[in-house]
């Protein structure tokens, strides 16, 4: 009974099938490769647009590299107050950005609200040069609650950063999920809808290790100078071909998707089953979280029966859910409390 992050889930077997498959032989190193281009190429067709991708390892270099391109170290990003970049990446976004500010912003349910946002953006005196403005936008789509961004909500919010001259980005570390749930095609959640570089995960949604950071449009033409950042921050793997076999891995037959509604289900009957013993659920199950308000004795019998889960720092249980997780898992964990 493994609730403890979408990251602790195995490889799922098809990525390991491709990665011995790229391993047939020598390839061209540092992203000339054939699986780099192929990855690429399968993503412009799965978001129906122009675009140019790079790949990392890491959820955390693929924020903070992104933003780097959206936010000069004068300025300001703005995020919601729970946000990955505002409360777990060890400040990597100000790192890679020299120096850029974090600017946290309320909402329920993970989701910056639009009137909170326009008053801070109302609020920026570029003339002034004491204050950092403002020149990026990041949003989560899941949100750190788990909850998702519809594409009329990401539209309206981008539309105002971009009427203030603020570049968009998107941390879709679980886009996949909200994508699974809302039932939408990829480019109405992200290009359609105003982002102009995405941070795309795949390691949680079943792959070793492969985030993909996507420079919509014009901003496509930022890639060189993306490609200079991902080098100087060392996250160019020499055999990057193993990150972008990954990818083909889970994009082919749109396998990803498959695997999100899976663990999407898994979460839904997860807290079905859980209102049914009167638990409390702090925010709508719209992806693959739940987070349970669990009284001591419950937490303590969750534990101690083995089921792995971390408590949130807003004092609930967040259980998370995967592409693995069995249907035994979720009715062995109810059975304990
Ligand atoms: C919303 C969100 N963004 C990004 C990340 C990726 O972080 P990393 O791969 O560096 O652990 C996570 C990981 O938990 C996450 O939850």
């Amino acid at each position: 009974m493994n609730f403890a992050s979408d990251t602790a889930a195995p490889a799922h077997p098809k990525v390991l099938e491709q990665l011995a498959a790229a391993n047939s032989g020598p390839a061209v190193s540092y992203g000339a490769d054939g699986w780099t281009l192929q990855a690429e190429a399968m993503l412009s067709d799965l978001f129906e647009f122009n675009l140019r991708a790079s790949f990392v390892s890491s959820g955390t270099a693929s924020n903070a590299l992104a933003l780097s391109l959206l936010c000069p170290p004068t300025g300001g990003i703005i995020c919601h107050e729970q946000a990955h970049i505002n409360c777990d990446e060890r400040g990597a976004p100000e790192f890679f950005s020299h120096g850029a500010r974090l600017m946290p912003l309320t909402g329920l349910h993970g989701r910056i609200k639009a009137q909170v946002l326009q008053q801070k953006l109302q609020e920026t005196d570029e003339s002034f040069v004491h204050a950092t403005p403002p020149k990026a936008l990041s949003i989560s789509n899941l949100t750190e609650s788990g909850c998702c961004y519809t594409p009329e909500q990401t539209t309206s919010l981008a539309q105002m950063a971009k009427t203030a001259g603020l570049g968009v980005h998107m941390d879709g570390a679980r886009l996949v999920n909200a994508m699974a749930f809302l039932k939408a095609r990829p480019a109405d959640l992200t290009c359609k809808a105003g982002v102009d570089v995405l941070s795309l995960g795949f390691t949680k949604a079943g792959a070793m290790g492969a985030e993909a950071v996507i420079l919509f449009g014009s901003n496509a033409d930022m890639f060189d100078d993306f490609e200079a950042r991902r080098k100087r921050a060392g996250h160019m793997p020499p055999k990057q071909r193993f990150v972008a076999a990954q990818v083909v891995a889970l994009l082919q037959n749109n396998l990803w998707l498959e695997l999100a509604e899976h663990a999407n289900t898994m979460a839904q009957k997860l807290r079905d089953g859980l209102l049914e013993q009167g638990i409390c659920i702090l925010h709508p199950v719209e992806g693959n979280e739940v987070f349970a308000r669990l009284s001591a004795d419950q937490t303590s019998q969750l534990r101690d029966g083995g089921a792995a889960f971390y408590s949130w720092p807003d004092g609930s249980a967040r259980l998370v859910t995967n592409w693995s997780t069995k249907h035994s898992e979720i009715s062995s964990a109810l059975a304990l409390l």
